[in-house]
C-alpha cells in the first residue's frame, strides 16, 4: 500500500487524475471502476481538463460504477447515473454503451444483480477501481456487517449513510433506503485500487481501515489484503496516519 498525503485538494486531484491518465495512455481500452460522492469529483474535473487538452480519450474505455440507489431512475437528478453524467460523462468522449451502472429501477433486483455480475465477469478484472470511504468504513455500499457479499447485491442503507447522503436530497426522508452495490469481490479483484479520502471527519475511519484489524465491520480494512492500493489523503483525512 502506497500512502500519499497532500496539502491541497488541487494537488490530490492532480495526483489522482495522473494515475488514471497514465493508465489510459498505456491501456486505451481500460476498464475503470468508478465511484460517486464528493470524494472523486475533483479528480473527475482534472480528467475532463486532460481530455479537453487532448491528452486522453475515453473512446475505448468501459466504466463500471460501484452502486446506484434503488427506486431512483436514470433521469432523476439524484441518481448516481445523473451524477456521473454531470461530473464526467457528458464532458468526455465515452460512448454511452460503454457506461455501466446498476439499474436502480430494475423490477427484479436479483436479475439486475446477476446481469451486473455477468458484465463484471466478462471483464474479469477491472484495471483500476476508484474508491472513497464512508464514515462507517463502507466501500461502495458494502456496509459494515458480520458478513460481506462477494457479488453485486441489494443493500439496506445504514441510518448513518442515509444521513451523510441526505445533502444530495431535500430531506433525510427522501434518501432511498436501499441500493444496489458491487460486492467486495469485484472491488478486491481490480488490478489497482485508487483509494481517496478527504477531511478530518474521515481521519479516524481511515486510520482504522488502513492500520486496524481486517474485519467485515470495517469493509475498507479488506484493502489491506490487496496487492496494489494507492491511497491519496488530504492532511485532514491523513491526520492519524504516521
Ligand atoms: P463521500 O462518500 O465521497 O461523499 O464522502 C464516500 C462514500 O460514502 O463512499
Amino acid at each position: 500500500m502506497q500512502i500519499y498525503t497532500f496539502k491541497t485538494d488541487r494537488e490530490l486531484d492532480e495526483a489522482g487524475a495522473g494515475i488514471v491518465i497514465s493508465l489510459l495512455r498505456s491501456v486505451p481500452g481500460a476498464s475503470l471502476g468508478l465511484a460517486t460522492g464528493q470524494t472523486p469529483v475533483g479528480v473527475y474535473e482534472e480528467l475532463v481538463k486532460a481530455y479537453r487538452k487532448g491528452h486522453i480519450s475515453f473512446k475505448k474505455v468501459n466504466t463500471y460504477n460501484l452502486d446506484e440507489y434503488r427506486g431512483v431512475g436514470k433521469k432523476d437528478p439524484r441518481s448516481f447515473y445523473a451524477f456521473m453524467h454531470q461530473h464526467l460523462f457528458q464532458h468526455i468522449d465515452l460512448p454511452e454503451e460503454q457506461i455501466h451502472i446498476p439499474d436502480g429501477e430494475a423490477e427484479d433486483v436479483i436479475l439486475e444483480c446477476n446481469r451486473y455480475d455477468a458484465l463484471l465477469g466478462n471483464v474479469r478484472q477491472l484495471d483500476l477501481q476508484i474508491l472513497g470511504i464512508g464514515l462507517n468504513g463502507h466501500i461502495g455500499f458494502n456496509e459494515p456487517n458480520f458478513r460481506l457479499s462477494y457479488g453485486t447485491h441489494a443493500v439496506i442503507l445504514s441510518e448513518e449513510t442515509r444521513r451523510v447522503n441526505s445533502s444530495f436530497f431535500h430531506s433525510l426522508e427522501e434518501v432511498p433506503e436501499q441500493a444496489i452495490t458491487m460486492g467486495v469481490g469485484a472491488i478486491m479483484k481490480a488490478k489497482k485500487i485508487l483509494f481517496i479520502a478527504r477531511g478530518e471527519k474521515k481521519a479516524e475511519i481511515v486510520h482504522r481501515a488502513l492500520t486496524g484489524p481486517i474485519t467485515t465491520e470495517c469493509p475498507a480494512s479488506l484493502l489491506q489484503l490487496h496487492p496494489d492500493v494507492i491511497v491519496l489523503l488530504d492532511e485532514g483525512a491523513g491526520k492519524l496516519i504516521g
